[in-house]
């Protein structure tokens, strides 16, 4: 009996890898994580499968699921949002699940921030502009920040912002980005991103409208930083004419000739 954590991407039903398909399509538990997981991820199941939404069910509950699975041979699919590497839980589960040598796997999922990414048609890094791209939140009631993760050190470096869990917090969002970004640094919302119902707003730190975001409520990612919407910047270098690399070497001699 293994438990299968499974990335179940940001939304659209076929933004699930294939493996994360085929082992939901093998399990006949599967537990998954509240509203964000859609229906068309869970008609993976085969019939007669045991579904449980554990939003509402303690850490204690969901594992009293998992030891009942267990007692029984049957495999469990655990769905998260997104992918499993950040704010998916699946750290204490794991924790647990060790301690009671219970064998896991791990498929990862199409993270939230690169569903807005692609629903924005934009790279977060460019040339001369910025090259990182930091995955953060503000505190919540669940958890408090680290003392030296705060937004305006990770502002400081320019990086580009993917704030998560945040967007009730809008308006403290945008006076502790502004000092650091100026009021013109493009802002972009995205809400849902790839469900049916997807939201875009694009603005800036400066006109950024609270009002139309807040409407936004719940799973909404924030983007900050100068890369978004901009056609002003350098080409890379990977694609120069006269870039040498190894596969389109420059001249007569290769420089990294192929290992025999
Ligand atoms: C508990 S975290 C889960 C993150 C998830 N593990 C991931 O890989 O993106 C939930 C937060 O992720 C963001 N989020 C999740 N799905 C989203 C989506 N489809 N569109 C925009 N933001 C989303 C929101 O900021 C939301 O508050």
């Amino acid at each position: 009996m293994t438990v299968h954590f499974i990335g179940a991407g940001p939304g659209a039903a076929d933004l699930l890898t294939l493996r994360g398909r085929d082992l939901i399509a093998s399990c006949p538990v599967c537990l998954y994580a509240g509203s964000l997981v859609p229906e068309g991820v869970l008609a993976h199941c085969p019939p007669g499968a045991r579904i449980v939404n554990t939003a509402p069910l303690s850490l204690d509950e969901i594992m009293a699921e998992i030891a009942a699975a267990h007692a029984e041979g049957k495999d469990v699919a655990r769905l998260h949002s997104g992918d499993l590497s950040i704010w998916s839980a699946m750290g204490e589960q794991l924790r647990r699940l060790r301690a009671l040598g219970i064998p896991v796997t791990v498929t990862p999922g199409v993270p939230s921030f690169s569903a807005a990414a692609a629903a924005l048609e934009t790279e977060l890094t460019l040339p001369g502009l910025a090259q990182s791209v930091v995955l953060t939140r503000t505190p919540g009631r669940a958890s408090a920040m680290p003392e030296g993760e705060k937004l305006a050190a990770f502002a400081a470096t320019g990086a580009v912002l993917a704030i998560h869990l945040s967007i009730h917090l809008l308006d403290k969002v945008v006076a502790e980005l502004t000092p650091h970004y100026g009021g013109d640094c493009p802002v972009a919302i995205v809400w849902r991103a790839s469900w049916p119902d997807q939201r875009i707003v694009r603005a800036t730190l400066a006109t950024l409208d609270a009002i139309v975001a807040a409407e936004m409520e719940r799973t909404a990612l924030i983007l900050v930083g100068r890369t978004l919407g901009t056609a002003d910047f350098d080409e890379s270098r990977l694609y120069a004419a006269e870039y040498d690399r190894r596969y389109r070497p420059v001249g007569a001699e290769p420089r990294f000739p192929e290992a025999s």
